[in-house]
Protein backbone atom coordinates (compact mmCIF):
# COMPACT_ATOMS: atom_id res chain seq x y z
CA UNK A 1 0.00 0.00 0.00
CA UNK A 2 1.55 3.61 -0.54
CA UNK A 3 -0.60 5.08 1.67
CA UNK A 4 2.31 5.78 4.39
CA UNK A 5 3.62 8.77 3.10
CA UNK A 6 0.41 10.51 2.87
CA UNK A 7 0.12 9.91 5.91
CA UNK A 8 -1.26 12.98 9.01
CA UNK A 9 -0.63 12.09 12.10
CA UNK A 10 -3.77 12.33 13.14
CA UNK A 11 -5.10 9.87 11.03
CA UNK A 12 -1.64 6.99 11.26
CA UNK A 13 -2.91 3.17 12.86
CA UNK A 14 -4.18 1.05 10.46
CA UNK A 15 -3.76 -2.90 10.55
CA UNK A 16 -4.71 -5.53 7.86
CA UNK A 17 -6.40 -8.79 9.11
CA UNK A 18 -5.27 -12.20 7.47
CA UNK A 19 -7.02 -14.80 7.22
CA UNK A 20 -4.28 -16.79 8.86
CA UNK A 21 -4.37 -13.79 11.23
CA UNK A 22 0.02 -13.30 10.52
CA UNK A 23 1.86 -11.45 7.67
CA UNK A 24 1.32 -14.09 4.76
CA UNK A 25 -1.39 -13.99 2.83
CA UNK A 26 -2.92 -16.92 1.02
CA UNK A 27 -2.90 -16.72 -3.01
CA UNK A 28 -4.13 -16.10 -5.24
CA UNK A 29 -7.73 -15.25 -3.93
CA UNK A 30 -7.19 -14.29 -0.30
CA UNK A 31 -7.52 -10.19 -0.43
CA UNK A 32 -6.45 -8.51 3.35
CA UNK A 33 -8.62 -6.22 5.02
CA UNK A 34 -7.48 -2.74 6.11
CA UNK A 35 -9.10 -1.17 9.00
CA UNK A 36 -8.31 1.70 11.44
CA UNK A 37 -6.55 0.67 14.30
CA UNK A 38 -8.97 0.18 17.31
CA UNK A 39 -8.32 4.00 19.20
CA UNK A 40 -8.20 4.78 15.67
CA UNK A 41 -11.33 7.32 15.62
CA UNK A 42 -10.25 9.89 13.02
CA UNK A 43 -13.43 10.16 10.55
CA UNK A 44 -10.89 10.58 7.67
CA UNK A 45 -9.10 7.68 8.55
CA UNK A 46 -12.42 5.71 8.50
CA UNK A 47 -13.49 7.13 5.19
CA UNK A 48 -11.21 6.44 3.79
CA UNK A 49 -10.27 2.75 4.74
CA UNK A 50 -14.24 2.37 4.18
CA UNK A 51 -14.57 3.73 0.59
CA UNK A 52 -11.65 1.50 -0.07
CA UNK A 53 -13.31 -1.51 1.09
CA UNK A 54 -16.61 -0.95 -0.60
CA UNK A 55 -15.52 0.35 -3.89
CA UNK A 56 -13.36 -2.81 -4.10
CA UNK A 57 -16.34 -5.09 -3.10
CA UNK A 58 -18.74 -3.11 -5.62
CA UNK A 59 -15.81 -3.98 -8.55
CA UNK A 60 -16.64 -7.17 -7.21
CA UNK A 61 -20.40 -6.99 -7.35
CA UNK A 62 -20.05 -6.04 -10.79
CA UNK A 63 -17.71 -8.85 -11.56
CA UNK A 64 -20.16 -11.11 -10.17
CA UNK A 65 -22.97 -10.01 -12.24
CA UNK A 66 -20.91 -10.30 -15.39
CA UNK A 67 -20.14 -13.72 -14.92
CA UNK A 68 -23.58 -14.55 -14.23
CA UNK A 69 -24.98 -13.14 -17.20
CA UNK A 70 -24.45 -14.81 -21.00
CA UNK A 71 -23.73 -13.01 -23.40
CA UNK A 72 -26.63 -14.81 -25.01
CA UNK A 73 -29.71 -13.54 -22.55
CA UNK A 74 -28.05 -10.55 -20.87
CA UNK A 75 -25.81 -8.87 -23.73
CA UNK A 76 -26.21 -5.05 -22.96
CA UNK A 77 -26.51 -5.72 -19.43
CA UNK A 78 -23.44 -7.41 -19.18
CA UNK A 79 -21.58 -5.41 -20.95
CA UNK A 80 -22.87 -1.87 -18.20
CA UNK A 81 -21.65 -4.82 -15.61
CA UNK A 82 -18.58 -4.62 -16.69
CA UNK A 83 -18.22 -0.73 -17.06
CA UNK A 84 -19.17 -0.40 -13.51
CA UNK A 85 -16.37 -3.13 -12.86
CA UNK A 86 -14.02 -0.87 -14.30
CA UNK A 87 -15.36 2.60 -12.59
CA UNK A 88 -15.00 1.07 -9.19
CA UNK A 89 -11.80 -0.73 -9.71
CA UNK A 90 -10.08 3.05 -11.03
CA UNK A 91 -11.83 4.25 -7.75
CA UNK A 92 -10.17 1.65 -5.63
CA UNK A 93 -7.17 2.38 -7.03
CA UNK A 94 -7.36 5.63 -6.96
CA UNK A 95 -8.31 5.88 -3.59
CA UNK A 96 -5.53 3.36 -2.53
CA UNK A 97 -2.90 5.13 -3.80
CA UNK A 98 -4.03 8.66 -2.52
CA UNK A 99 -4.42 7.70 1.09
CA UNK A 100 -6.79 9.43 3.39
CA UNK A 101 -8.38 12.50 2.72
CA UNK A 102 -7.37 15.72 4.84
CA UNK A 103 -10.16 17.14 6.91
CA UNK A 104 -10.59 19.74 4.68
CA UNK A 105 -11.37 17.23 1.59
CA UNK A 106 -13.23 15.06 3.46
CA UNK A 107 -16.82 16.17 2.19
CA UNK A 108 -15.64 16.13 -1.11
CA UNK A 109 -13.80 12.95 -0.80
CA UNK A 110 -17.34 11.17 0.64
CA UNK A 111 -19.04 12.87 -1.96
CA UNK A 112 -17.17 11.47 -4.79
CA UNK A 113 -17.68 8.16 -3.60
CA UNK A 114 -21.35 8.53 -3.17
CA UNK A 115 -21.92 9.71 -6.41
CA UNK A 116 -19.92 6.79 -7.95
CA UNK A 117 -22.55 4.92 -6.53
CA UNK A 118 -25.61 6.33 -6.56
CA UNK A 119 -25.94 4.77 -10.61
CA UNK A 120 -24.65 1.20 -9.31
CA UNK A 121 -27.89 1.40 -7.14
CA UNK A 122 -29.91 2.64 -9.96
CA UNK A 123 -28.96 -0.73 -11.89
CA UNK A 124 -29.26 -2.63 -8.86
CA UNK A 125 -32.71 -2.06 -8.57
CA UNK A 126 -33.44 -1.60 -11.92
CA UNK A 127 -32.18 -5.25 -13.13
CA UNK A 128 -33.55 -6.37 -9.86
CA UNK A 129 -36.94 -5.54 -10.84
CA UNK A 130 -36.17 -6.99 -14.50
CA UNK A 131 -35.64 -10.46 -12.81
CA UNK A 132 -38.10 -10.48 -10.54
CA UNK A 133 -40.71 -10.42 -13.31
CA UNK A 134 -38.75 -12.08 -16.04
CA UNK A 135 -38.03 -9.45 -18.26
CA UNK A 136 -34.35 -10.10 -18.01
CA UNK A 137 -33.54 -13.73 -17.74
CA UNK A 138 -29.78 -13.91 -16.54
CA UNK A 139 -28.68 -16.05 -13.78
CA UNK A 140 -28.73 -13.41 -11.10
CA UNK A 141 -31.41 -14.21 -8.38
CA UNK A 142 -34.01 -11.02 -7.61
CA UNK A 143 -32.28 -11.48 -4.19
CA UNK A 144 -28.53 -11.30 -5.03
CA UNK A 145 -29.44 -7.81 -6.65
CA UNK A 146 -31.42 -6.57 -3.71
CA UNK A 147 -28.25 -7.87 -1.50
CA UNK A 148 -25.74 -5.95 -3.19
CA UNK A 149 -28.31 -2.59 -3.56
CA UNK A 150 -28.39 -2.88 0.44
CA UNK A 151 -25.16 -3.05 0.76
CA UNK A 152 -24.11 0.11 -1.53
CA UNK A 153 -26.92 1.80 0.06
CA UNK A 154 -25.26 0.69 3.57
CA UNK A 155 -21.96 2.27 2.58
CA UNK A 156 -23.61 5.47 1.02
CA UNK A 157 -25.11 6.26 4.14
CA UNK A 158 -21.65 5.17 6.24
CA UNK A 159 -20.11 7.74 4.00
CA UNK A 160 -22.09 10.56 4.55
CA UNK A 161 -22.18 9.87 8.60
CA UNK A 162 -18.52 9.94 7.95
CA UNK A 163 -18.59 13.43 6.06
CA UNK A 164 -20.64 15.18 8.91
CA UNK A 165 -17.53 14.54 11.44
CA UNK A 166 -18.88 11.04 12.84
CA UNK A 167 -16.92 7.94 13.54
CA UNK A 168 -18.79 6.34 15.51
CA UNK A 169 -20.76 2.96 14.94
CA UNK A 170 -24.30 2.15 16.71
CA UNK A 171 -24.49 -1.38 17.57
CA UNK A 172 -28.30 -1.45 16.36
CA UNK A 173 -27.66 -0.20 12.75
CA UNK A 174 -24.06 -2.71 12.92
CA UNK A 175 -26.36 -5.78 14.05
CA UNK A 176 -29.60 -5.15 12.07
CA UNK A 177 -27.84 -4.38 8.88
CA UNK A 178 -25.23 -7.12 8.96
CA UNK A 179 -27.53 -9.92 10.56
CA UNK A 180 -29.71 -9.65 7.41
CA UNK A 181 -26.46 -9.34 4.87
CA UNK A 182 -25.43 -12.96 6.91
CA UNK A 183 -28.71 -14.53 6.75
CA UNK A 184 -28.50 -13.94 2.72
CA UNK A 185 -25.06 -15.21 2.40
CA UNK A 186 -25.91 -18.21 3.84
CA UNK A 187 -28.46 -19.01 1.76
CA UNK A 188 -26.32 -17.95 -1.53
CA UNK A 189 -23.51 -20.27 -0.55
CA UNK A 190 -26.46 -23.27 0.06
CA UNK A 191 -28.00 -22.90 -3.35
CA UNK A 192 -24.60 -22.68 -5.02
CA UNK A 193 -22.97 -25.62 -3.60
CA UNK A 194 -23.16 -28.92 -5.53
CA UNK A 195 -26.66 -30.64 -4.88
CA UNK A 196 -24.63 -33.08 -3.52
CA UNK A 197 -22.72 -31.15 -0.85
CA UNK A 198 -26.10 -32.40 1.85
CA UNK A 199 -23.92 -31.50 5.25
CA UNK A 200 -23.04 -27.99 4.05
CA UNK A 201 -26.02 -27.29 2.47
CA UNK A 202 -27.74 -28.55 5.57
CA UNK A 203 -25.20 -26.26 8.09
CA UNK A 204 -25.85 -23.23 5.71
CA UNK A 205 -29.16 -23.18 5.95
CA UNK A 206 -29.41 -23.75 9.52
CA UNK A 207 -27.26 -20.99 9.80
CA UNK A 208 -29.16 -18.86 7.85
CA UNK A 209 -32.08 -19.43 10.15
CA UNK A 210 -30.28 -18.36 12.91
CA UNK A 211 -29.08 -15.22 11.58
CA UNK A 212 -32.71 -14.32 10.39
CA UNK A 213 -33.47 -14.74 14.13
CA UNK A 214 -30.93 -12.63 15.28
CA UNK A 215 -32.38 -10.08 12.25
CA UNK A 216 -35.95 -10.31 13.67
CA UNK A 217 -35.79 -10.50 17.79
CA UNK A 218 -32.69 -8.79 18.58
CA UNK A 219 -29.85 -10.60 20.41
CA UNK A 220 -31.29 -11.76 23.58
CA UNK A 221 -34.67 -12.93 22.26
CA UNK A 222 -33.10 -13.59 18.82
CA UNK A 223 -31.05 -15.97 20.69
CA UNK A 224 -33.53 -18.02 22.83
CA UNK A 225 -35.41 -18.08 19.50
CA UNK A 226 -32.83 -19.30 17.51
CA UNK A 227 -31.67 -22.36 20.20
CA UNK A 228 -35.29 -23.20 19.92
CA UNK A 229 -35.41 -23.23 15.41
CA UNK A 230 -31.44 -24.91 15.50
CA UNK A 231 -30.52 -26.43 18.81
CA UNK A 232 -27.87 -28.50 16.53
CA UNK A 233 -26.43 -25.71 14.53
CA UNK A 234 -22.94 -24.92 14.37
CA UNK A 235 -23.73 -21.59 16.18
CA UNK A 236 -23.23 -23.37 19.64
CA UNK A 237 -21.69 -20.42 21.69
CA UNK A 238 -25.29 -19.53 21.32
CA UNK A 239 -26.41 -21.51 24.02
CA UNK A 240 -23.43 -20.86 26.25
CA UNK A 241 -23.67 -16.86 26.59
CA UNK A 242 -27.26 -15.21 25.00
CA UNK A 243 -27.19 -12.73 26.72
CA UNK A 244 -23.39 -10.84 26.20
CA UNK A 245 -22.40 -12.02 22.78
CA UNK A 246 -24.77 -13.25 20.78
CA UNK A 247 -24.50 -11.59 17.79
CA UNK A 248 -20.74 -11.40 17.94
CA UNK A 249 -20.46 -15.04 18.72
CA UNK A 250 -22.40 -15.62 15.82
CA UNK A 251 -20.70 -13.73 13.92
CA UNK A 252 -17.80 -14.93 14.55
CA UNK A 253 -18.74 -18.71 14.21
CA UNK A 254 -19.41 -17.65 10.67
CA UNK A 255 -16.45 -15.80 9.84
CA UNK A 256 -14.71 -18.70 10.74
CA UNK A 257 -17.03 -20.81 8.47
CA UNK A 258 -16.99 -18.67 5.50
CA UNK A 259 -12.93 -18.82 5.72
CA UNK A 260 -13.20 -22.61 5.89
CA UNK A 261 -15.09 -22.66 3.17
CA UNK A 262 -12.79 -20.14 1.35
CA UNK A 263 -9.92 -22.37 1.69
CA UNK A 264 -12.19 -25.73 0.33
CA UNK A 265 -13.65 -23.97 -2.31
CA UNK A 266 -9.68 -23.02 -3.89
CA UNK A 267 -8.85 -26.40 -3.35
CA UNK A 268 -11.70 -28.11 -4.69
CA UNK A 269 -12.69 -29.74 -1.48
CA UNK A 270 -15.81 -28.32 -1.54
CA UNK A 271 -18.03 -29.08 -4.89
CA UNK A 272 -19.72 -25.96 -6.14
CA UNK A 273 -20.26 -23.19 -8.71
CA UNK A 274 -19.16 -20.68 -6.41
CA UNK A 275 -16.33 -18.71 -7.74
CA UNK A 276 -13.62 -18.27 -5.38
CA UNK A 277 -13.46 -14.39 -5.59
CA UNK A 278 -17.17 -14.86 -4.54
CA UNK A 279 -15.97 -16.99 -1.03
CA UNK A 280 -13.32 -15.05 -0.55
CA UNK A 281 -15.80 -11.77 -0.83
CA UNK A 282 -18.44 -13.23 1.27
CA UNK A 283 -15.64 -14.13 4.12
CA UNK A 284 -14.54 -10.59 3.65
CA UNK A 285 -18.00 -9.20 4.94
CA UNK A 286 -18.07 -11.28 7.52
CA UNK A 287 -14.93 -10.12 8.80
CA UNK A 288 -15.96 -6.40 8.57
CA UNK A 289 -19.08 -7.12 10.90
CA UNK A 290 -17.06 -8.71 13.38
CA UNK A 291 -14.77 -5.54 13.04
CA UNK A 292 -17.40 -3.07 13.42
CA UNK A 293 -19.47 -5.20 16.07
CA UNK A 294 -16.34 -4.81 18.12
CA UNK A 295 -15.82 -0.90 17.63
CA UNK A 296 -19.61 -0.16 17.86
CA UNK A 297 -20.78 1.50 20.89
FE1 LIG B 1 -21.06 -7.82 -1.22
FE1 LIG C 1 -22.83 -9.50 0.75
Amino acid sequence: MSQATSLTKETTGFFSYTRSGGKEIEPPYEKPVTVPAAENKHPSAHAWADARFATDIMAEHALFFALLMPPEVAGPEREEAISFNKTFTDLYQQIDSAGPPEQSALKSFASNFTEAVKPFIDYKARLGEAQATGKLRSLVWPLFFEHTQHEAERWTRRLETLAGGESELDKDEVSTFWTNIMDEHCRFVAHLLDPEEFELIETAMKTSHVFRDLHNHGAIAGAAVAIVHEPTTVVGSLVENPETNAILSAAETLLDFTTKAARGIEAARIKSIIDPRLSDHVRRESLKFVDELKRAV
